[in-house]
């Protein structure tokens, strides 16, 4: 972190601008592109989902994912009542489902707006995924802001034709076949 960020006080003690190095960081992740997913969970703390890139692999043995997710959120009561979610990778022509899952829009709209099936763990799952990893929550760690969901693989649909939607410098972009 730029240690310039620091401001100093009268006795010259340097204190760092809390809201200064938030919007650092928040800038320079706009550098790392990511892939768009729909994280979506249903249960018995009710039918949720939202827009997430905040997703990665944590190993394959046993297959495990993760999923940050903030606290505040609406949806957090539901995910974490209900422990199980489904990670639903989305393809380059999902920008406006990303859009409707990342904002303030009612829950049944959100649904209203694409077609869902259930595998294992009766998460919804999108039909039209890139591909779907069914899970069930087996550890969380809080950590600022957020919690670190950690997500055993449970079932997993996938196809095969498609092009990613990856969100790189506040926008989203395609995702092709060709090499860089
Ligand atoms: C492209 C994109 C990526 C996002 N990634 C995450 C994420 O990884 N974790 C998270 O908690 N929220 C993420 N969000 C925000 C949530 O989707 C948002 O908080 C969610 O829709 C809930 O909003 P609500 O609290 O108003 O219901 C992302 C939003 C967008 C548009």
């Amino acid at each position: 972190m730029n240690m310039k960020m620091s401001v100093a006080i009268e006795d010259a003690t340097p204190v760092v601008d809390a809201e200064a190095v938030r919007f650092e960081f928040r800038d320079a992740m706009s550098r790392m592109a990511a892939a768009v997913n729909i994280v979506t969970s249903n249960g018995p703390g009710g039918l949720a989902g939202f827009a997430a890139t905040a997703v990665c692999s944590v190993t394959d043995s046993p297959p495990t994912l993760l999923v940050c997710l903030n606290r505040s959120a609406s949806v957090y009561p539901a995910v974490t009542a209900n422990g199980v979610l489904c990670v639903n990778v989305l393809s380059d022509g999902h920008q406006d489902l990303s859009r409707l899952f990342g904002g303030k829009t009612p829950v049944e709209e959100r649904f209203a707006a694409a077609a869902w099936s259930e595998l294992a763990t009766g998460s919804p799952v999108l039909e039209d995924a890139l591909v779907s990893f069914d899970c069930r929550i087996v550890r969380r760690a809080d950590v600022g802001t957020h919690d670190v969901l950690m997500c055993e693989v449970e079932a997993i649909r996938r196809r095969d034709d498609g092009h990613g939607l990856v969100y790189f410098d506040r926008d989203y972009h395609r995702a092709g076949p060709g090499k860089a």
